[in-house]
């Protein structure tokens, strides 16, 4: 068996997993302080304005956050295959058992096909991309309270009367959504790493560099991308 290098992740992919990187670190960070403002200054309100400016920055990298969501999902229809997900594709089921017996440590590699496996697709799909609609939504109905009548509160303003108590309960589910958000970070971190030792397939620079490395037979073909 031999290693040959194949290109995986596209550029747009690549670029959009870092621009995202960023932008939910700032919105974490921007997000939690809202919710709990642990730190304040002395001084007048209007020249300290602490609150006034983080909610700023949350609001800017949240229109980034939507921006960068949107060219992802448009990524999805014109990008290579890794780019897509397709829970109707044959073998998807056994696919699946395949990868959680791999991630059970009940067999050893797992890299039988090289984009995400069927777990990871899954996570994906309802953190990043189930997690993200609710965040945006969920941000701009809150937003829509700020802006009565204005366009976030005709896009999502629905979002409040949907999950009743007034906005209080929207904003906490968006408060719980960021705890979801910061788990799969963790567990996102410790599967990547975890493929790249046991795989040894190059997982964590694949997605800077856009290669893995798949098993063939026969000769060393290095792939020419
Ligand atoms: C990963 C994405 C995001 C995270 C992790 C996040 C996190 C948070 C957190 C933790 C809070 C504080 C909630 C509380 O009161 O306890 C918050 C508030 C808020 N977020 Fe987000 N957020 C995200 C995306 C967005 C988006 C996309 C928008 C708008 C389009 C948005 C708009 C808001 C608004 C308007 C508030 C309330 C600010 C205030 O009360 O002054 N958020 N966010
Ligand atoms: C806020 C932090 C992060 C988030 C939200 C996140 C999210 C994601 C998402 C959604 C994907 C799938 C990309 C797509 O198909 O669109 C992905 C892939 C990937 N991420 Fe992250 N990521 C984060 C941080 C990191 C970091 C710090 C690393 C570096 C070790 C990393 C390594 C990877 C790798 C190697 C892949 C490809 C994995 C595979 O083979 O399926 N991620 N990440």
């Amino acid at each position: 068996m031999l290693k040959k290098s194949v290109y995986v992740w596209e550029s747009p992919i690549r670029i959009y997993h870092w621009v995202n990187v960023i932008l939910i670190t700032v919105l974490v960070a921007t997000g939690l302080f809202i919710g709990d403002p642990i730190f304040t200054r002395p001084g007048e309100a209007y020249a300290v304005f602490i609150m006034g400016k983080v909610r700023l920055w949350h609001s800017m990298a949240a229109w980034l956050f939507i921006a960068n969501f949107i060219y992802r999902l448009y990524w999805a229809f014109v990008g290579n295959e890794h780019a897509q997900f397709k829970p109707w594709r044959k073998g998807f089921v056994s696919d699946g058992i395949e990868s959680v017996k791999y991630y059970l440590f009940l067999t050893k590699e797992h890299t039988l096909h090289l984009g995400h496996n069927v777990v990871a697709q899954l996570a994906y799909f309802t953190v990043m991309w189930i997690g993200s609609l609710f965040m945006i939504l969920s941000g701009l109905a809150l937003q829509g309270e700020i802006f009565p009548g204005g366009l976030q509160a005709r896009i999502a303003g629905w979002m409040i009367p949907l999950f009743g108590g007034g906005s209080y309960a929207l904003r906490s589910y968006h408060h719980l959504t960021t705890w979801i958000f910061i788990a799969f970070v963790v567990v996102h971190l410790y599967l990547v790493i975890r493929q790249d030792i046991l795989d040894d397939d190059a997982t964590v620079s694949s997605i800077i560099n856009g290669h893995k490395f798949a098993m063939v037979d026969g000769e060393d073909n290095h792939d020419k991308h």
